[in-house]
């Protein structure tokens, strides 16, 4: 099975599983988060009654284009479901997302949600977070050179993530310095504790005890809860 797969199926299961008529849904963002909402897409031609709230521009696109209709959050009381991914997942089932940079929208949504349920295949999953992936760190445009100092200050190389040659701008239209540990984020919790008072930051891509269930798919085609429920 191929990666585009592998996003496929946990994407869909994730869909089949936990979206009911009538929910207000949230929309994650990234390449198996696509597949949640084509597949959500899928529901509403064959008459669902889904009110959607995107993380990100692109997730709004594509949903718009799928049909489906999106408004803000601010128009709905909360999310039922959103379906997300994420780019690493620990056997706690906290997470690190934002490598698709829209990390800020994506906590703000995360947040609003009952059910927060994170699709990702195998290649997600480590012992330790900030192992595979680099922590995305939204900053400021303003003085964002002195938050990198800040930012390094906690252990890490923050490096300001570009796109074309310059520097990559989020939804919100701040930056993200893509933060490396050597060795791997020991605690999370207090990690995040620290960064959050950095003048400058706005968010951080820690998601910590915010995952209701991680679904993850697996080479051989199966598709399992981290929670233990079945499939
Ligand atoms: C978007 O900002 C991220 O948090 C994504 O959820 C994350 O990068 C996972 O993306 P993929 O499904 O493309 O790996």
């Amino acid at each position: 099975m191929d990666a585009a797969e592998m996003k496929k199926i946990v994407a869909e299961k994730a869909v089949d599983t936990f979206v009911k008529d009538g929910m207000n849904v949230g929309l994650g963002t990234g390449s198996t988060a696509y597949f949640a909402i084509k597949r959500i897409g899928q529901l509403v031609a064959d008459g669902f009654d889904l009110t959607c709230v995107a993380t990100s521009v692109q997730s709004e696109n594509l949903a718009r284009e799928s049909g489906i209709k999106v408004v803000d959050l601010d128009e709905v009381d909360k999310l039922d479901v959103t379906i997300d991914g994420a780019d690493e997942v620990d056997p706690k089932m906290q997470l690190v997302k934002g490598l698709g940079g829209a990390l800020l929208r994506e906590k703000i949504v995360a947040a609003a949600t009952v059910r927060e349920v994170i699709i990702v295949d195998e290649s997600k999953l480590v012992e330790r977070l900030g192992t595979k992936a680099p922590l995305p760190v939204e900053v400021l445009r303003f003085g964002h050179e002195h938050t990198r100092y800040a930012l390094e200050r906690q252990g890490c190389t923050p490096e300001l993530r570009m796109k074309d040659g310059s520097p990559f701008v989020t939804d919100g239209g701040n930056y993200i310095y893509d933060c490396r540990f050597p060795e791997g984020i020991a605690n999370p919790f207090f990690l995040e504790s620290r960064i959050d008072v950095i003048p400058g930051v706005v968010e951080n891509g820690l998601f910590l005890n915010t995952a209701f269930d991680v679904l993850v798919s697996r080479q051989d085609g199966t598709v399992s809860r981290m929670s233990g429920e079945q499939v």
